[in-house]
């Protein structure tokens, strides 16, 4: 069981969405369907398989039936993400039943953990790809064309697909994804990512600037900067294969995370950036100043908890302690005013005693977080706390306990929500509302979800300050407030 409140990085309603481009006139016949599953790294990342397949010649598809290649882009964090993905394949056996010389492939987080067991398991199931071979794809697929089965899933520690200029898919032209860095370092004991990613490392920083200056000149008015761990984010000119100096800011050799941030934002004053996932352990205040420096870099942090528990905290490997992470939600507080803080908590991990989730309740008490992402624990093979820990707390407990904190939470996103009526929230319009074309709808600066009325002087892309009038509980009700020249 799974509670996901509005966020584009992990958005609900997006997952196993169908991905769709524009044809690029290279066309080799075949048709390639491709559908994601789990967290934005992976949206983004079937942007870079859709590229390296365009270029040889693949048109996308919306249905599977049609296709000559359909591609699952897979998610391991939790045992449900898997069953889902299993279930679906059983719908593509049908296709293939009807088109055998159709080639179905696994991509992603599940390719890596379950490798060739896959082909023997999923008898209909021709390629098999982690996350790190996605330049391979074309040579697999000429493999299953020859008519053997293929498989690469070797995880690399250079690879960061820095060259590739992804096509964007499904995109509404406004705000799109930039990875910044790929796998994970942490080895928090509850997860598969640094299994199924691999090592962590941090794609060269004039590629990123010139991927968002690229969207910039092409309209876009919102990045989000991904990556597992962005606070480690680290890049050194030195290492870079041309060995040229950094454009923006020469002096600057090794780039940080507040450095990076500091370079997007200077693209342009009405390019708005974000970013998505802080560590708690490695957040520093030079990241907090930068963004309160900065109007354009959202006054909004996701910085997973976990557990409000030490000794939990302590078990789960997130080298943080109950006091840190205040500390660290103090100095956010300090150093920018009015910023919004997201979450993800897990109950009933391992050993987790009544009073521990507790703690965690008064956690949330004290944050008072705008949005949370909650889960039960889910025991994943392979990781530290498999291997080391029972999962020992009952379902039924576990369950009580992500009631009990989600309870908490709509509490809090409720108040949070309440703080904005009658305030003036800058709003970038992303396009009509999903219930009608009266209504716009956009985010204000804290990701806030806002809906006004549609105002002739507007259009997606632009900036509107609206008044907020109303609120349901996961969005903002208002009209805008026409700026006068
Ligand atoms: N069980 C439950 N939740 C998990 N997450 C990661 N691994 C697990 C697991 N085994 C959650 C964490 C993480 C988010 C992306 O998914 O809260 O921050
Ligand atoms: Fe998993 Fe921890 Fe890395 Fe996040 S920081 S991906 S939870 S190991």
């Amino acid at each position: 069981m799974e509670f996901l409140i509005q966020d584009k990085a992990h958005d609900e309603s997006r997952q196993g969405e169908a991905l769709v481009l524009e044809p690029n006139g290279k066309h080799n016949g075949r048709k390639l369907y491709i559908e994601s599953y789990g967290c934005a790294m992976n949206f983004s990342d079937s942007e870079i398989v859709a590229s390296i397949l365009a270029d040889k010649g693949f048109e996308t598809t919306q249905d599977f039936n049609n296709a000559d290649v359909i591609f699952i882009n897979t998610c391991s964090i939790r045992e449900n993400a898997e069953v889902r993905v299993r279930n679906r394949l059983k719908e593509f056996a049908g296709a293939k039943f009807k088109n055998p010389g159709m080639v179905v492939g696994v991509l992603g987080c599940m390719a890596e953990r379950l490798k060739a067991k896959f082909l023997e398991e999923e008898k209909l199931v021709d390629v098999v790809v982690g996350p790190d071979a996605y330049r391979d794809l074309p040579n697999l697929i000429e493999q299953v064309d020859g008519g053997q089965r293929a498989v690469n899933v070797l995880l690399s520690r250079e690879e960061t697909y820095a060259d590739i200029s992804p096509v964007r898919l499904n995109t509404n032209g406004i705000n799109a994804f930039v990875s910044i860095m790929r796998g994970c370092d942490n080895m928090c004991s509850f997860c598969v990512v640094p299994f199924t990613r691999g090592r962590e490392r941090s794609r060269d920083a004039h590629s990123i600037v010139a991927e968002c200056k690229d969207l910039f000149d092409k309209g876009y008015r919102e990045v989000t900067l991904l990556g597992q761990n962005v606070d480690s984010y680290k890049w050194s000119a030195t290492t870079a294969e041309d060995g040229e100096a950094l454009t923006a800011g020469a002096e600057v050799q090794v780039v940080n995370f507040a450095s990076l941030l500091e370079m997007v934002a200077l693209i342009h004053p009405d390019l708005r950036v974000r970013f998505s996932t802080s560590h708690p352990k490695d957040i520093t205040d030079e990241v907090l100043y930068t963004i309160a420096r900065y109007d354009n870099i959202c006054n909004y942090i996701h910085l997973p908890v976990q557990s409000g528990n030490t000794r939990v905290l302590e078990l789960m490997n997130r080298t943080y302690t109950r006091d840190w992470y205040i500390n660290r939600i103090d100095a956010i507080r300090r150093i920018i005013p009015n910023c919004a803080i997201s979450t993800d908590i897990i109950t009933g991990f391992c050993t987790e005693t009544e009073e521990e989730h507790q703690e965690t309740l008064s956690m949330m008490d004290y944050v008072k977080y705008d949005f949370a992402y909650m889960f039960m624990y889910s025991e994943r093979p392979g990781t530290l706390a498999a291997k080391r820990y029972a999962d020992d707390i009952p379902e039924a407990v576990k369950h009580r306990r992500l009631k009990e904190v989600v309870a908490k939470q709509q509490q809090y996103s409720h108040v949070r929500m309440q703080e904005s009526l009658g305030r003036v929230e800058r709003v970038l319009i992303e396009g009509f509302s999903k219930k009608s074309t009266n209504d716009y709808a956009g985010r204000s600066d804290k990701n806030a979800m806002v809906v006004f009325p549609v105002h002739e002087d507007y259009k997606p892309g632009q900036y509107a300050n609206v008044l907020v009038e109303r609120c349901t509980t996961a969005t903002l009700i208002g009209r805008i407030i026409p700026q006068t020249p």
